[in-house]
């Protein structure tokens, strides 16, 4: 099994990255797919400040793009906040592409916290 540390380091490192110039609010995400590959993604913000892309469908869409489409997992984190859940448009993403069902891993005072996405996103929408 991968090591969820490992998972959350590189959410962390993802963060560093973040492109927050608006909000200030950094986030980094990571996801974990069936192959064990991984992905990182940061927030990515605009002038035009409603196209804020979250670092969860960073993740995610990077990835899509490595071929990649079932999530085992996700770290996210932010340096701002403790436990950074994601927004309620990540987690549909999310839901979209589960294996299963998926662990999303935060960071409380130092410790990781798993919490599954079915839990924060109960009735999903599916078709
Ligand atoms: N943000 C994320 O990256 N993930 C979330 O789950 C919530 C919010 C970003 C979007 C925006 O760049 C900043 O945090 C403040 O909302």
């Amino acid at each position: 099994m991968f090591d969820y540390n490992e998972l959350m380091q590189m959410a962390k490192d993802a963060s560093k990255n973040a492109y927050c110039k608006y909000s200030n609010f950094k986030v980094g995400a990571c996801v974990l797919t069936d192959s064990g590959k991984t992905f990182k993604g940061c927030n990515f913000e605009n002038s035009s400040y409603g196209l804020a892309i979250c670092a969860e469908r960073c993740a995610v869409g990077a990835a899509i793009v490595n071929g990649e489409t079932k999530i085992n997992a996700i770290a996210i984190y932010s340096p701002n906040t403790d436990n950074c859940y994601p927004c309620g448009a990540c987690r549909q993403v999310l839901s979209e592409f589960k294996n299963g069902d998926i662990d999303v891993i935060t960071e409380e005072n130092g410790k990781l916290k798993i919490t599954k996405l079915s839990y924060l996103l109960p009735e999903s929408f599916s078709l």
